[in-house]
């Protein structure tokens, strides 16, 4: 089966975020009103292809009975290392393998992996077919417009319609814009056309400022040939963006609650300064939400933030 020909048009994804879309979140996530489609964080090839590494690796591949389906997006730059990750992930449980050729981090790319693999597509075609020949799972890419002019998406997206994807992220910036210009919404007819013409069965996905559910039917109506849309930072201003719903106070508070019950479950994946990164994301929006979240802001551990909310 393959999970991308299984989605209905238009299908959402909650876009993969480092530090962010874990299984907990993920988890907090579905609860809220689940994506069509999950991602993970993305893993390092080479931390799965090491014996040092591949504990960590495989706590980043660890899935929870919501998130079906799910996507494993690896990023590296080592065509070994592509084939021996992707050959574990149908074991694992994903329904595919994304390969991110986008992140713009510089310790990321300073190792050549993600937007770095903009500059060496001759590098990213040979990562991309060894994960392809390594796994019955399809076989997606995550990318953006180019590295420093958004017209080198006419080479570089062409480059990797022509190996055939079975389904194209298209981030709408370049690296160097970071997120710090709008996305170009204005390129997506152009890219719509490469698609069909060059790899019409590729799913094209876009991605970039689309912020909630009704963002992306509006993109839907005005361009009925993008086969999905991803939303990432939308999901920190509302984690119910996938249904479109406004949260009571109430529901936000039994989302705290609920992260904080699997924080319980998972205390090894990060410390509780790591964990206080997601409450403004739940006391958000509601009459005393500043002071609220002030407080919290000041504890130090789960039991304490409990005492606060009396939850
Ligand atoms: C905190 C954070 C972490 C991210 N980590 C990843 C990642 O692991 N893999 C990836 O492909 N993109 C990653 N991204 C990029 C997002 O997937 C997405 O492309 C970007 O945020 C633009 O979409 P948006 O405007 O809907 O947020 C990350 C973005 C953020 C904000």
């Amino acid at each position: 089966m393959n999970i991308w020909n299984e989605l209905k048009k238009p299908f959402l994804i909650l876009a993969p975020m480092e530090g962010v879309t874990d299984i907990m979140f993920r988890q907090v996530v579905a609860r809220a009103g689940r994506p069509d489609l999950f991602f993970t964080e993305f893993t390092n090839v080479s931390s799965y292809a090491s014996e040092k590494g591949r504990e960590n690796a495989l706590e980043r591949l660890e899935i929870s009975p919501t998130d079906s389906p799910i996507i494993a997006q690896i990023w590296g730059k080592n065509p070994d290392h592509f084939s021996k990750t992707t050959e574990a992930l149908e074991s694992l449980g994903f329904s595919g393998v994304d390969l991110n050729f986008g992140c713009p981090d510089k310790h990321v790319n300073k190792a050549g992996g993600g937007a770095a693999m903009i500059k060496t597509p001759e590098l990213a075609i040979e990562c991309f077919k060894n994960a392809k020949k390594s796994t019955n799972l399809p076989v997606s890419i995550k990318t953006r417009l180019g590295w420093s002019n958004p017209e080198e998406y006419k080479t570089w997206l062409s480059t990797l319609l022509n190996e055939h994807p079975a389904a194209l992220t298209v981030h709408l910036r370049t690296k160097k814009e970071m997120s710090k210009v709008p996305a170009h919404f204005e390129l997506i007819p152009e890219i719509i056309k490469l698609r069909t013409q060059i790899s019409p069965e590729t799913k094209l996905i876009i991605n970039g400022d689309i912020k909630t559910r009704a963002n992306a039917l509006e993109l839907h109506q005005k361009y009925p040939e993008v086969d999905g849309f991803m939303i990432g930072r939308g999901v920190f201003e509302n984690p119910y963006c996938f249904t479109d719903h406004t949260p009571t106070k109430d529901e936000l508070m039994d989302l705290l609650k609920y992260h904080l019950d699997l924080y319980e479950n998972y205390p090894h994946y990060y410390s509780y300064e790591a964990l206080k990164h997601f409450i403004k994301i739940y006391i958000n929006n509601f009459p005393g939400a500043k002071d609220l979240r002030a407080k919290l802001m000041e504890t130090h551990s789960v039991a304490e933030a409990r005492g606060i909310i009396g939850l």
